[in-house]
C-alpha cells in the first residue's frame, strides 16, 4: 500500500485538504475561505453546508495536484478547529441551524449564571475547563433553547449534536458515523477528562440530553470509510487542531511545548500522564489519546493572533498581504510606545473576559499605521509571554531549558519570532514543515494504517528551520512588558 495520507484541516477561517507522500513531504494542497457570519455584536456563526462544500471541493483539488486518486490514498486523517458546534437531523443530515463558532460571545449571560450558582468549581474538576463561552457546553443549550422544536427531538433521539470533526465525518460516512475524540470531547465542558467519559451530572446542569451525544474514540481510531471520491478510503485519525499540532511538533515528551499562530494563538504544554490542575487560569486538557492511554496538557488560549493581522489587512486596510504587515512593523518609530489589547471577542487565558473589547493605548499624532502593526504583532508576542508565564508558575516542572516550538502563518516573520524570543527570554524553534496540525493529523492516520512510523521515528524526523535566540536586554524586556500589563489592566471590565 503506498504511504499517501490525507489530512483534512477545516479551520476557523478557511479549510485545507492536504495529500502527505510516504515521506511526510506535502504533494498536494487545496485551500478554500468561506464567510463568517457576524449577526449581533460578539456573535460569530459559519453555515455547515458552506464548510462542507469547501471540504469536498479542497479534496478534489489536494488528489489533482498530487496527481493521486482515492485508490492511493491510504487513510484519511481530519482535524478541526474546536468547539465549534453544529446540530442536525440525524435523518436527513441537515443542520437545524448555522454553526456557532468557537469566538462566540452569546453565551456570556448563560455562563455567569451558572458561576453565580457556584457551579464554576465542579466544571473545572470535572472538565479542567472554566465557565467561558468559548466551549461547546452552553452553545449547544442555546441551540436546543433557540430553535424551535429542537429541545423536545433532542430528547426523542432524532438530533445529533458534533463539533466539525464530528459533522465532517457523519458526512464523509454517509451518516453510518456518529463520533468524535477524546481531545474534541474534552472541549465541550460535558466530558470528564479524568474518567473519558460524558457526565451526566454536568450534563443535567446544562440541560443536554445524552442522546443527542457522538461516541468517544482514540485520537488514532476507525471512523469508518468514506466512498465519495470513486475507492473507499478509511478515517483513521482525528484531533482538535492545537492536539493536532502538539502531535505534528513531535511534542511528546512531558515538558516539551509549542505555540500555534492561527486565527488565535495556542499554547500546549506536555505534562504526560499527570493532569496538572492550574492554579492561574489556565486549562487543563486532553493532548491526545492513544491506545486507551491518556496524555494531559497545559493550555493557554488566546483568541485573536492572526485575527489582528486580518484586521490590519481588511478591517483597516493599512496592508494589502498579511506578509506586508512585519516589514511595516519592522519601519515603525522605536521612541513610540503603542500597546494594543486585541480583546475584540474578549480576553481568554489568563484573564477570561468575555466582556472585555479592544484597545489601543499610546496614540500620538505621531502614531501611524507602521505603529498600530507592531502594536498588533507585539500583542501576540505579549499574550503568549502571558501564557508561558502563567504555565511556569503552575507547573515547576516546565521552568527550565523550555524552548518554545512554534506554528502557523505569523510564525513566517522573523521579525515577529525575534520579539518573541526576546520577550519570553526563551529560545524559539520554527521547524522546516509549517504545516504542523495538518502533519499531526495524517501522522494519526498514517500511523494507524501501518504506512507511516510510530512514534519515537516521527518524533526523529521533527527537523528545525531556524532557532531564534533571546537578544533584548533585561531592563528594556521589563519595561516593556510593564507597559502591556498596565494596558491589559486598563482593558479589563473585572480589574485584576
Ligand atoms: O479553540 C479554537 C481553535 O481550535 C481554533 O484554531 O487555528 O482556527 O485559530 P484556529
Amino acid at each position: 500500500m503506498s504511504g499517501f495520507v490525507l489530512a483534512i484541516d477545516q479551520g476557523t477561517t478557511s479549510t485545507r485538504a492536504i495529500v502527505f507522500d510516504g515521506a511526510r513531504k506535502v504533494v498536494g494542497v487545496g485551500q478554500k475561505e468561506f464567510a463568517q457570519h457576524f449577526p449581533q455584536d460578539g456573535w460569530v456563526e459559519h453555515d455547515p453546508e458552506e464548510i462542507w462544500q469547501s471540504v469536498v471541493s479542497t479534496i478534489k483539488t489536494a488528489f489533482s495536484e498530487a496527481r493521486v486518486t482515492a485508490s492511493d490514498v491510504a487513510a484519511i486523517g481530519i482535524t478541526n478547529q474546536r468547539e465549534t458546534v453544529v446540530i442536525w437531523d440525524r435523518a436527513t443530515g441537515e443542520p437545524i441551524h448555522n454553526a456557532i463558532v468557537w469566538q462566540d460571545r452569546r453565551t456570556a449571560s448563560t455562563c455567569a449564571a451558572l458561576r453565580q450558582e457556584g457551579h464554576e468549581a465542579l466544571f473545572t474538576e470535572r472538565t479542567g475547563l472554566l465557565l467561558d463561552p468559548y466551549f461547546s457546553g452552553t452553545k449547544v443549550k442555546w441551540l436546543l433553547d433557540n430553535v424551535e422544536g429542537a429541545r423536545a427531538r433532542a430528547e426523542k433521539g432524532e438530533l445529533a449534536f458534533g463539533t466539525i470533526d464530528t459533522f465532517l465525518v457523519w458526512r464523509l460516512t454517509g451518516g453510518k458515523v456518529h463520533a468524535t475524540d477524546a481531545t474534541n470531547a474534552a472541549r465541550t465542558l460535558m466530558f470528564d477528562i479524568a474518567r473519558n467519559a460524558w457526565d451526566d451530572e454536568l450534563l443535567t446542569l446544562l440541560a443536554v440530553p445524552r442522546a443527542i451525544l457522538p461516541e468517544v474514540k482514540d485520537c488514532a481510531g476507525d471512523y469508518g470509510v468514506t466512498e465519495l471520491f470513486g475507492a473507499p478510503i478509511p478515517i483513521l485519525g482525528v484531533a482538535g487542531d492545537q492536539h493536532a499540532a502538539t502531535i505534528g511538533q513531535a511534542c511528546f515528551d512531558p515538558g516539551m511545548v509549542k505555540s500555534t499562530y492561527g486565527t488565535g494563538c495556542f499554547a500546549v504544554l506536555n505534562t504526560g500522564k499527570d493532569m496538572v490542575r492550574s492554579q492561574n487560569r489556565l486549562l487543563t486538557t486532553i493532548a491526545y489519546r492513544l491506545d486507551g492511554k491518556t496524555t494531559y496538557a497545559l493550555e493557554g488560549s488566546i483568541f485573536i493572533a492572526g485575527a489582528a493581522v486580518q484586521w490590519i489587512r481588511d478591517g483597516l486596510k493599512l496592508v494589502r498581504q498579511a506578509s506586508e504587515t512585519g516589514p511595516l512593523a519592522r519601519s515603525a518609530d522605536p521612541s513610540q510606545h503603542v500597546y494594543m489589547v486585541p480583546a475584540f471577542v474578549g480576553l481568554g487565558a489568563p484573564w477570561w473576559d468575555a466582556e472585555a473589547r479592544g484597545a489601543i493605548f499610546g496614540i500620538t499624532r505621531n502614531t501611524g499605521p507602521a505603529e498600530i502593526a507592531r502594536a498588533a504583532l507585539e500583542a501576540v508576542c505579549y499574550q503568549t509571554r502571558d501564557l508561558l508565564e502563567a504555565m511556569r508558575k503552575d507547573w515547576t516542572a516546565s521552568s527550565t531549558d523550555t524552548v518554545l516550538r512554534v506554528d502557523g502563518g505569523m510564525v513566517a516573520s522573523d521579525w515577529t519570532m525575534q520579539f518573541l524570543a526576546d520577550l519570553l527570554d526563551a529560545p524559539v524553534d520554527r521547524p522546516t514543515i509549517l504545516e504542523t496540525t495538518a502533519l499531526g493529523a495524517a501522522w494519526l492516520a498514517g500511523m494507524k494504517a501501518g504506512v507511516w512510523p510510530g512514534m519515537d521515528e516521527f518524533a526523529a524526523g521533527w527537523a528545525r528551520d531556524r532557532r531564534f535566540e533571546p537578544a533584548m536586554d533585561a531592563a528594556e524586556r521589563d519595561a516593556k512588558v510593564a507597559g502591556w500589563n498596565d494596558a491589559v489592566q486598563r482593558t479589563l471590565t473585572r480589574r485584576a
